[in-house]
């Protein structure tokens, strides 16, 4: 199994759900950089599970560094990164080892690793390892914070429940403090109140549901990115698409773009200190793969939770004989409001290597 990615930031993540545990080596951070271990896991706690709308499941997801990291400092070295399992309950996973549950990775990783791969809990595919995404994030987003670059998250959308979008111009980052102490995290409170109840309810019906996650970044300079396959945009989704359930990523007005025409969907030009700069940000903080001054702003689409308990149509491995499958076990009944702090995580790992790949370590 592949885990790896990045250019100046080199990243390898392993680890399983119910295996002893998982982790991070992150190489490529310049050494002298300070590390608040507080602040770690004040992120981690952001994703850990512990309400009636996330999974049962209670882990202190606590990191052991154990390597890279000395005095607060780093030292140049890869940084190890590791979070022991400690509430694992292997046998509420059985069936799937006879029969794929629809809609998670059980059938493909059967396929691909011919039947070895530990798929308890999910194994490697399990939402689980986003653990060792936040922990990569809340490191880089330090790194970013002393360079002014702030990130912050919202649940954009839960079962069509929609929150105000950020303003595009950035406003909301005198928000980001309220919204990173909110274990549902909405700009307008009362659309938080209906979302809980959605997902409340849909626990209830041994359902799930899915929505949409909006992350802005904050005080860009012009020109982070490369053209073509490296893009901002690009590398930013590559890291998105890791994130299990995700679906779908827009920048700025997205799709809406596709109705608007030219004159509206072109960001003119205004005099900033003498120097050119956007007036709106329908682009979403990029032109041409770099960043184009504006607030990053991304929508992440999250499918709904694919664990359920209602029954549904499956097959067993053996030959392919019918079977019904509710599948047990502990559950987030949607996975959005924990994967706000992922996707802000994912964000400022792409620019953090964005920002080393123009700027250098001295940068
Ligand atoms: C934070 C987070 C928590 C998740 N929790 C669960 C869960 O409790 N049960 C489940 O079946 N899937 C959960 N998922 C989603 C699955 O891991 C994912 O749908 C599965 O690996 C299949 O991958 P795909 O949806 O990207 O195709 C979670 C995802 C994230 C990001």
């Amino acid at each position: 199994m592949g885990g790896h990615w990045g250019t100046r930031v080199d990243i390898q993540i392993f680890g399983e759900s119910h295996g002893r545990g998982l982790g991070i080596v992150i190489a490529g951070l310049p050494a002298g950089e300070s590390a608040d271990m507080a602040e770690v896991a004040r992120q981690m706690a952001r994703r850990a599970p512990g309400n009636e709308i996330s999974t049962a499941r209670r882990e202190p997801d606590q990191v052991e560094i154990i390597s890279g990291i000395k005095d607060g400092v780093t030292t140049g070295s890869p940084i190890c990164g590791m979070i022991l399992n400690t509430d694992a309950r292997t046998q509420d996973y059985r069936a799937m080892q006879t029969s794929p549950r629809p809609g998670h990775a059980d059938f493909t990783a059967h396929a691909r690793y011919e039947g070895h791969a530990d798929m308890a809990g999910g194994g490697h595919f399990s939402g689980r390892i986003t653990a060792s995404l936040v922990l990569a994030g809340a490191l880089t987003r330090q790194y970013l914070a002393r360079r002014r670059i702030v990130i912050g998250g919202h649940v954009a959308s839960i079962g069509g429940i929609a929150d105000r979008r950020f303003e595009t111009m950035g406003a909301d980052v005198a928000d980001f403090a309220r919204l990173y102490a909110m274990d549902l995290p909405v700009l307008e409170e009362a659309k938080g109140t209906d979302m809980r109840q959605l997902i409340l309810e849909a626990k209830e019906e041994g359902d799930s549901v899915g929505g949409v996650v909006e992350v802005m970044a904050c005080h860009l300079p012009v020109g982070l990115g490369e053209p073509f396959f490296d893009s901002l945009e690009s590398q930013i989704s590559h890291l998105l698409f890791s994130i299990p359930a995700v679906k779908g990523v827009e920048f700025g007005d997205g799709f809406a773009l596709t109705t608007m025409r030219g004159s509206k969907a072109n960001d003119a030009y205004k005099n900033c200190d003498g120097s050119p700069c956007l007036a709106t940000n329908h682009c979403g903080g990029a032109l041409g793969g770099l960043s184009s001054g504006t607030p990053l702003i991304v929508r992440v689409a999250f499918k709904p939770t694919p664990s359920i308990a209602l029954p549904q149509d499956s097959v067993t491995f053996a030959d392919g004989s019918a079977s019904r499958i509710s599948v047990p076990g502990r559950h987030d009944p949607c996975v959005v409001p924990r994967a706000v702090v992922v996707v802000e995580s994912v964000v400022a790992m792409a620019l953090t290597d964005a920002w080393l790949c123009r700027y250098g370590e001295k940068g």
